[in-house]
């Protein structure tokens, strides 16, 4: 799945995490959050955020979403795509950490599209992480 992604196909990805978000464990902040990454294959992973008493466990939707789909495709999983919905009618990029986690599977390319102030914006991984870290040796 090289070409490049039709707007439709964001949306419908948009919708899938509109749906997860509706899963959200979320009692301490109220926010429900939802992810849907569209792997290469087409198949699409749906996460949401699952909070905790012990506030700084909380995971996000975005890596949720991440780690159901490793455990359940394989470590050899490549996002082509990312759509982060809530149901708060706010503006939401992923966070840094889910940012890090992700790009890790995804190519510099790969869009990823959120609530922003305006509405759904889509931007590139190497965009909303221009300078992720990593541990290439010498
Ligand atoms: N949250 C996400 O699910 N994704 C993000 O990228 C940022 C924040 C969740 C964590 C917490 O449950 C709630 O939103 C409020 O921070």
């Amino acid at each position: 799945m090289k070409t490049t992604l039709s707007q439709t196909t964001l949306n419908d990805l948009l919708r899938d995490a509109e749906i997860a978000a509706e899963k959200s464990y979320s009692p301490y902040s109220r926010f429900k959050v939802g992810a849907a990454l569209l792997l290469e294959d087409g198949q699409i992973v749906t996460g949401t955020n699952v909070e905790n008493v012990s506030f700084g466990l909380t995971i996000c939707a975005e890596r949720s979403a991440l780690v159901r789909a490793v455990s359940e495709f394989g470590p050899d999983v490549r996002i082509a795509a990312v759509a982060v919905a809530n149901l708060n009618g706010a503006a939401s990029p992923p966070c840094g950490a889910c940012r890090q986690m992700l790009s890790e599977f995804a190519e510099p390319e790969t869009p990823i599209a959120f609530p922003a102030a305006a509405g759904a914006r889509t931007m590139r991984f190497d965009e909303v992480l221009p300078l992720g870290f990593d541990m290439k040796l010498k």
